[in-house]
């Protein structure tokens, strides 16, 4: 785990280019981002990828709404989402889209050795057609009569009015949402990734009981999902959609294209091989079989089907190395409750800059929230404005504001090196590697639990010591620049604890202190009177609870 020279490809999943990032998509891009920067910050060899999900029938359709073709709504979605990722201090090392040349090769090599493999199977099957459309419908386009209640305008799944789940066909007097049009019934060939073959059996039995380290929560939904020898509960899966679709072409298939859900996760690697083009990085080396570098994804609990099941299959039978885990998280409710538009809950990205938030009081707040589990979250907005202003100003921030001061009008910026060997920094230096191993095992709630108890014990240190006091007392110069200079490298290094979760305070906290930016091992450099600091800036305002309520007003 501390071992060095660690080689890792990150990723988080790849946002749907149909719609805005909202605070739930963020949840993922912080969760993620916060590993990858302590990952950098302890000297391994990072590369985090990430890019858009361009393909599929919604963004067909969306397009075709708003007058424009998909290539140019997945371009401006594009830049979109990029600004949004930017503003919340995302940093990915390459943000691409699923719609590209490399995704195209790749997608279509893995079919044909996965066809070669024996793994492909045509079979025809009979779906839902709109006849006015001429298309093929998926589900979620189909809507009727609940059969239980007979509430009308219901989804093809599930009845919103009295909970009934059911399939398509048991609606009564479907219609198409596309043209209106009662579906018909329509036979066509559909290509079908064989899983239910007993070597992916096989396989995915040991990957995912055996040999991936996944999370308890999803290795026991995996277990049910491939049973016992012999007793696969594994369907073959659908991997094709007829024309008209906006996505890649399945190769010697005219009219019929790769289902969304096979391309999306290739184009992890394509925005990978697209970077590794630009950086001379060799991409083999990371995707072969016998790989020494590591390969993670952090998902959401809502698509783990995908990531442990299908993408690892995927891999493995086109011959290429398989993730080393998945992270998969849990969903954000707001206030307790699902997101939701009509109480203007479901909050954009943006919306958080337009209404003034600095994105790092978010960043730290999901933090204080994020474990390693499953379990949902819950972004309470009162508790939000006390954990900001009481735990990240009152606790934090205010330290270097309680004791720069004297440093710079009385110093001259110059800390006493003597002050260097106080017990109070012994031990927060101490704690350095139970910070970074709750890092590593993305415990961030108890790692901050843990930076911020050693905050109070810096400010009863403050509180005790009374540097206002002993500035009043001429002669007692020494003491007020040792008590000062305890203060804030304790400061500096609370600072680099925090400095995943909050890179722009701290870039900031290291310009202040004249410090070149702080690696994990920094921990052990203290202070220097050599190094004189500059005068204190200020480093984060407090959240208005007026805020607030400008922040739900404007996603009404
Ligand atoms: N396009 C697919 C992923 C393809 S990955 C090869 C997709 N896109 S999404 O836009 O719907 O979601 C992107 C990520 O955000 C997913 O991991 C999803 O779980 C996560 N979240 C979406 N809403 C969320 C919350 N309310 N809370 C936490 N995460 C959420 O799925
Ligand atoms: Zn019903």
């Amino acid at each position: 785990m501390s071992s060095p020279n660690r080689r890792l490809l990150v990723t988080s999943a790849l946002p749907y280019a149909n719609g805005q990032i909202h605070i739930g998509h963020l949840v993922e891009y912080v969760q993620t981002d916060i590993w990858v920067r302590y990952q950098r910050m302890r000297g391994h060899e990072v590369h985090y990828v990430g890019a858009d999900d361009t393909h599929g029938t919604p963004i067909m359709l969306r397009a075709e709404k708003e007058g424009i073709t998909p290539k140019e709504l997945i371009t401006n979605v594009w830049k979109e989402h990029k600004r949004d990722f930017d503003d919340f201090l995302i940093s990915f090392d390459n943000y691409y889209t699923t719609d590209s040349p490399e995704n195209e090769k790749l997608a279509q090599s893995i079919y044909l050795k996965l066809r070669d493999a024996g793994l492909i199977e045509k079979r025809a099957i009979e779906q839902a057609y709109d006849p006015v459309k001429e298309m093929f419908l998926p589900d979620r386009f189909i809507k009727g009569e609940c059969p239980k209640c007979g509430a009308k305008d219901q989804y093809g799944d599930s009845c919103e009015k009295c909970g009934a789940t059911y399939s398509p066909t048991d609606l009564k007097n479907p219609f198409s949402v596309v043209s209106g049009a009662t579906p018909i019934k329509k036979v066509s060939d559909h290509y079908f990734f064989k899983l239910s073959d007993p070597r992916c059996e096989t396989f995915l039995r040991d990957w995912t009981q055996v040999k991936t380290p996944l999370q308890p929560e999803a290795r026991n939904k995996m277990k049910e999902w491939v049973g016992q020898p012999g007793e696969s509960k594994l369907g073959d899966w659908d991997i094709s959609r007829d024309a008209p679709y906006f996505g890649f072409e399945i190769p010697d298939a005219p009219g019929k294209y790769f289902y969304v859900w096979l391309d999306a996760p290739i184009g992890y690697y394509a925005s990978f091989l697209n970077y590794c083009q630009a950086k001379g990085l060799d991409f083999e080396e990371w995707v072969k079989p016998d790989t020494t570098t590591e390969q993670y994804h952090f998902i959401g609990k809502d698509i783990l089907y995908f990531h442990t099941l299908f993408w690892p299959a995927t891999l493995h039978f086109a011959g290429y190395r398989t993730p080393t885990n998945v992270f998969a998280h849990g969903f954000l409710t707001v206030d307790g409750e699902k997101m939701s538009k009509s109480r203007g809950t479901l909050i954009s990205a943006h919306s958080v800059i337009e209404c003034g938030f600095n994105p790092e009081w978010f960043r730290y707040y999901f933090a204080t929230k994020l474990n390693d589990s499953l379990e949902d979250l819950d972004l309470n907005l009162q508790d939000f404005v006390a954990r900001v202003n009481s735990d990240l100003l009152g606790k934090y921030i205010n330290i270097a504001s309680r004791s720069a001061g004297f440093l710079v009008k009385r110093f001259n910026g110059i800390v006493s090196d003597e002050a260097m060997n106080n017990p109070l920094l012994t031990e927060i230096r101490s704690a350095s590697e139970k910070i970074a191993a709750l890092y590593e095992g993305r415990e961030y709630a108890k790692a901050l639990r843990m930076i911020m108890e050693l905050a109070d014990k810096v400010n009863a240190f403050v509180d005790d010591n009374k540097p206002w006091e002993i500035a009043k007392n001429l002669d007692r110069e020494a003491d007020l620049q040792k008590v000062c200079s305890v203060t804030l490298e304790a400061f500096r290094m609370l600072s680099l604890y925090l400095k995943p979760v909050l890179p722009q305070v701290v870039a900031g906290v290291e310009e202040f202190l004249s410090l070149p930016s702080m690696n994990w091992s920094a921990v052990n450099t203290p202070l220097s009177s050599q190094n004189p600091i500059n005068a204190y800036k200020h480093l984060m305002t407090r959240v208005e609870a007026p805020q607030i309520e400008a922040l739900l007003a404007a996603n009404l």
